[in-house]
């Protein structure tokens, strides 16, 4: 099992999907679930202050859901990360989280509590990071190469909410796991990034018995 946490746009997306790919582990992206509840919320017409409607959704979630394009917009990010910070939301997502980890031979997730509180017994967990004003450019890329009219502005003001957010909640907060190993790709593409996460993974592997 491998933990890969991180803030918005750090890199951890596509360096799980990577790792996945190089040891032939099914990848899970947990903030799809979050953004697949808070956009369902919203499309009933409900309210993101609602914890019940929130939970609700959560306790119904279709997997399928998680594949509709509409969760990766920006709009899905920001009601992710209000609906992520209800417990009752967090627990009815966890058995399934906890169930792909528990997978064999192994399985990747990202996320923000996956070393901490999904899988804290992961043989191996990164925590990526990068500085707010490169995650706003990739996320500003990402969004524009979606068909969005966002400005960069707009978006680095969303990653700075998202962050204080994510880290300031009760419940779960984006902490850096105490044997997670810190990667900033602030200076790096995503070849070297993920040549330094592949690098990380298999030094956990070998200090195991
Ligand atoms: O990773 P992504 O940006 O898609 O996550 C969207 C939101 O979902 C995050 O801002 C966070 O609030 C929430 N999330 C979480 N725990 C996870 C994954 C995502 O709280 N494991």
């Amino acid at each position: 099992m491998i933990a890969v946490d991180g803030p918005a746009a750090s890199g951890k997306g596509t360096i799980a999907t990577k790792l996945a790919a190089l040891y032939g582990y099914p990848v899970l992206d947990s903030g799809l679930l979050y953004r697949a509840v808070g956009m369902r919320v919203l499309a009933e017409g409900g309210d993101l202050g609602d914890a019940e409607h929130a939970t609700r959704v959560a306790r119904t979630l279709d997997p399928a859901s998680l594949e509709n394009p509409e969760v990766r917009t920006r709009a899905a990010g920001e009601a992710a990360s209000r609906v992520a910070a209800y417990t009752p939301v967090r627990e009815a997502l966890r058995d399934f989280q906890r169930t792909f980890a528990a997978q064999e031979p192994g399985a990747v997730i990202d996320g923000r509590d996956i070393g901490t509180v999904i899988a804290p017994q992961a043989p191996a967990k990164l925590f990526v990071t990068a500085t707010p004003e490169v995650r706003a450019t990739r996320r500003w890329k990402q969004l524009t190469g979606q068909g969005e009219a966002v400005s960069f502005e707009d978006i680095l003001a969303d990653i700075r909410i998202r962050d204080e957010r994510d880290s300031g909640r009760s419940d779960s907060p984006m902490v850096i796991a105490p044997d997670a190993v810190l990667l900033d790709t602030t200076q790096m593409d995503i070849d070297r990034a993920f040549d330094a996460a592949r690098r990380i993974v298999e030094a956990a592997r070998a200090s195991r018995p």
